[in-house]
């Protein structure tokens, strides 16, 4: 082979991937390794740092040794991670303090209602773009310093790091231990200021933070830090977290492009340009990426539970033996389904924010059988992005024309249907629906000179386009009968 590639390391919240793409964004090869989740209580959830570093390095490894690629060949790895899953690590001994807490981990669900008692809905808005939420680090590390014996003492003398995966993975992936994130990753820590691009000293203060826990910032596209390969220094070329990866990997790079990923949550984000824009219903505001000298904002609808609704399924009802099965029974059914089902297992997100909603079933009756419940699932993903476009499209005043979707799920072509059919807009699926990884890739191509922004938006090619196909009447009973489940749910452990 004489070529050159680039190595695109995907974290995500179930599994390592490692794939390798060439200068063509081609997809060369991927292996992939699922690890632990950890639930130590109701509402908790953790990983074990050392086993996502491990499986990482070791899917990494498979790849070079399946593709037979020589480490002279890559020229760059970009980096794409679960976002605002938070690690607080000892700098002298390079060990975590205690597990990873999760994006989806409710234990501050507490904390975060004394932050907002304190008045500090507004600022952490308009500062961060954020709402104060348990989903976001800030809080997560909070509980670790006040929970962990001597955990504050040592922050206090500098000695404790924090980072998301990104963060972690590049400490450990370099020599010289660097300590760094992007801009993309640090706005979703509750702690950095979208507007200055600096860390915000005031919420720093109010979560009793010490500055010196936190890595150094950097544009998405920047040279991280070097891995060194059997001898051979490859540059971290990029660092994403990875809906925005995905937002770049659909080139969706102007202002009004937007996209949806079914992963294990499910993130729609809309490139809104160069200025912050701030949700009057319930989204979010994030840094998109900065590169090539510009940082990049995006409106984003956080929801947290899709294609894990369908791992339920399939591992804790056992309703399926794969995720590809719950296509078919959906499709078993010609009729329209009563049940809803409402995945709020870990709160719900945008746009309702409801740190003590729970999952529930509706409309259950004596003919209610696994088909049913398995099309109720898939529906509901296709229900929730549905509330997340009506907001967007409020809070940006554009209309969107079409959907372009990605993640796992957008391979179902049972629930992309329903997708258009509840949105009544046409759901675009590009032949490669690994838009995560590609974006990461991607960018880690423009710095090191082996791409441009157009030779990225030339390299997207659609593989089906769904159109809308139910009447108006129908469209509206069904979505009112899935706001009437939702409204249930809402605050259900207070
Ligand atoms: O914000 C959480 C998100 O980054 C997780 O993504 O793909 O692991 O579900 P995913």
């Amino acid at each position: 082979m004489n070529t050159s590639f680039i190595v695109s390391l995907d974290q995500g919240t179930t599994s390592s991937r490692a794939l390798l793409i060439d200068h063509q964004g081609k997809i060369i090869g991927m292996e992939q390794e699922e690890f632990e989740q950890i639930y130590p209580q109701s509402g908790w959830v953790e990983h074990d740092p050392a086993v996502i570093l491990q499986s990482q390095l070791r899917v990494f490894e498979k790849l070079i040794k399946n593709t037979k690629v020589t480490p002279d060949q890559i020229v760059a790895i970009g980096i794409t991670n679960q976002r605002e899953t938070t690690v607080v690590w000892d700098s002298e001994t390079g060990k975590p303090i205690y597990n990873a807490i999760v994006w989806q981990d409710k234990r501050t669900a507490p904390f975060c209602e004394k932050l907002k008692k304190r008045g500090l809905t507004d600022y952490v808005r308009k500062n961060t773009g954020l709402v104060i939420d348990s989903y976001f680090s800030g809080t997560k590390i909070k509980w670790i310093l006040d929970n962990i014996e001597g955990a504050q003492e040592k922050a206090d003398k500098g000695v404790l790091r924090f980072g998301t995966i990104d963060s972690w993975l590049i400490w450990n992936l370099t020599k010289e231990n660097v300590h760094v994130t992007d801009y993309s990753n640090a706005s979703r820590s509750l702690l950095f200021n979208i507007n200055t691009l600096e860390w915000d000293k005031k919420l720093l203060s109010e979560l009793e933070i010490p500055a010196s826990m936190l890595p150094k910032v950097f544009p998405s596209s920047s040279v991280f830090g070097m891995y060194e390969l059997n001898g051979v220094k490859i540059p971290i070329a990029s660092v994403l977290g990875d809906q925005q990866a995905a937002l770049f990997g659909q080139a969706c790079l102007k202002k009004g492009d937007a996209k949806n990923t079914y992963g294990t949550g499910c993130f729609l984000l809309m490139n809104t340009g160069k200025k912050p824009q701030f949700s009057k219903n319930g989204l979010i505001t994030t840094i998109a990426w900065g590169v090539n000298g510009k940082v990049r904002y995006a409106l984003e609808g956080s929801i947290f539970i899709a294609g894990a609704a369908v791992q339920w399924l399939r591992d804790e009802l056992n309703v399926i033996e794969s995720a590809c099965e719950s296509e078919k029974l959906a499709l078993s059914l010609d009729v329209e389904n009563p049940v809803y089902v409402v995945p709020a297992f870990a709160g719900l997100g945008a746009p309702y924010w409801d740190m003590y909603a729970r999952g529930a079933i509706f409309g259950l009756t004596r003919d209610t059988g696994k088909a049913h419940i398995a099309k109720a699932t898939l529906d509901s993903l296709g229900y929730q992005v549905k509330d997340i476009l009506q907001a967007m499209q409020s809070d940006s005043g554009i209309k969107l024309k079409c959907l372009k979707v990605d993640g796992g799920a957008a391979a179902n072509n049972y629930l992309m249907q329903f997708q258009a059919d509840i949105l009544n807009k046409n759901v675009i699926r590009p032949k490669s629906i690994e838009s995560t990884a590609l974006g990461a890739a991607y960018m880690a191509g423009i710095t090191v000179g082996m791409w441009s922004e157009d030779d990225i938006l030339k390299s997207r090619t659609v593989d089906k386009i769904f159109e809308p196909n139910v009447s108006k009447q129908l469209r509206n009973k069904m979505y009112a009968g899935w706001k009437k489940a939702v409204k249930r749910t809402m605050n259900w452990e207070c």
